[in-house]
């Protein structure tokens, strides 16, 4: 069985500290030392208190800020440094939704209608759920217990609290979709133990994710940024960047097809969540290498090639599964060419070789949904469209 355990006082490996008597300094919950000063936490005591020249009682200076290991209060957001998470914050917020908001009636209607979907639609819509139902959780359990305590820029720190919303909205969109088409609830959030394909993807990436809520693990040493830095790549580039695209491109092209137009909708606005979290990641992911060039060896280049091709690997499994034959105008071989695809995008977007060179997008109207240099005026539409409560067009 999978082992999800990311909760603080679960872990017996990691048992929670005895009721302590009061101490003299604040400390981390998980009873672990104190954080260093301004790291972490960044609880600051009176700057009066202490030596003028101490970094992390002083005012902040743009030149003290880290995106890792910095020593400075990471409580005072400004001076800006980090814009670009800044301005991703800004736009996130500006781009808010909430799935009740997208009528889910003629859905209902074509779920129950014999005839309103084809058995090959009905098992890509179930797998569909069966994956995404529990993976924004765990997106939210890494983002929440593990990658915020380690980032020390508060510019990054602000998206990452956004992200960490939004994921709860992509797991309340998900089970609302379940509950308004009456699914058997125990059979989809069971699915990522009980279905080989989903499973085996969560399997990959829960290392990765266990690597960082572990309540002591703590980046400052070569080895821990880079399986930091690892942890970033398993999760922005492959989790979000990959292990989401097949599923994706599923329920859109039943949106397409003007079958499902409220889930479609849902899925929608999900994916333009998430390629800004993919894209936000890269940029962290660029910004530890830029400040730590070290990290960037030719082992971690070797290792991270080998990441990407097990999570081709998996996620064109979970392609066959869903997809026993072909349907939609989709098959199964098509998402071959399209993981490669997109696997050569988010290995080459954080600096590594293409992994298969000249592979093509045979969906390219996806293309325009997650570009990144469409990213701005596919908001400025949306987003008036979702003010004014209006339906997406499928065309
Ligand atoms: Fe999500
Ligand atoms: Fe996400």
């Amino acid at each position: 069985m999978l082992n999800f355990d990311d909760d603080y006082a679960a872990p017996a490996a990691h048992p929670m500290p005895p009721a302590a008597p009061p101490r003299p300094q604040l400390q981390p919950a998980w009873g672990a030392p104190p954080f260093p000063k301004g790291g972490p936490g960044g609880i600051s005591t009176p700057a009066a208190a202490k030596p003028a020249d101490d970094i992390a009682h002083r005012r902040v200076r743009v030149e003290d800020k880290l995106i890792i290991n910095a020593r400075a209060d990471v409580n005072q957001l400004v001076p800006f440094k980090y814009k670009w998470a800044w301005e991703k914050y800004i736009a996130a917020c500006a781009n808010h939704w909430m799935p009740q908001e997208v009528n889910m009636n003629r859905d209902i209607a074509t779920w129950k209608d014999p005839n309103g979907l084809s058995d090959d639609e009905r098992h890509i819509i179930k797998r569909n759920l069966g994956f995404f139902v529990t993976a924004d959780s765990l997106a939210a359990n890494n983002i929440v217990l593990g990658t915020y305590r380690q980032i020390t820029a508060p510019e990054c720190r602000q998206y990452l609290l956004r992200q960490a919303f939004e994921e709860a909205i992509h797991t309340h969109a998900y089970q609302y979709i379940v509950e308004s088409l009456g699914l058997d609830e125990g059979e989809i959030f069971n699915a990522y133990h009980e279905v080989s394909s989903i499973k085996a993807k969560d399997e990959f990436l829960l290392p990765y994710i266990d690597v960082l809520s572990n309540p002591t693990f703590k980046t400052g040493t070569p080895e821990t940024d880079q399986a930091f830095l690892k942890s970033l790549i398993a999760f922005a580039c492959i989790m979000e960047g990959l292990f989401f695209y097949v599923g994706f491109v599923q329920i859109l092209a039943l949106g397409r097809q003007n079958k499902m137009t409220g889930a479609a909708e849902q899925y929608q606005y999900i994916l333009r969540d998430e390629s800004m979290h993919c894209n936000f990641g890269i940029d962290m992911i660029n910004q530890i290498k830029l400040e730590n060039p070290g990290l960037w060896t030719n082992a971690l280049k070797a290792e991270l090639k080998g990441m990407f091709e097990k999570a081709v690997e998996l996620e064109y499994k979970y392609a066959e599964d869903t997809m026993p034959r072909g349907v939609l105008g989709l098959n199964a071989p098509m998402f071959k060419e399209y993981l490669r695809f997109i696997a050569n995008r988010r290995a080459t977007q954080i600096g590594l070789d293409e992994l298969y060179p000249g592979a093509s997008n045979p969906f390219p109207w996806m293309a325009e949904m997650i570009d990144l240099k469409k990213e701005k005026n596919f908001f400025e539409t949306r987003v008036t469209e979702y003010q004014t409560g209006g339906a997406l067009a499928w065309d």
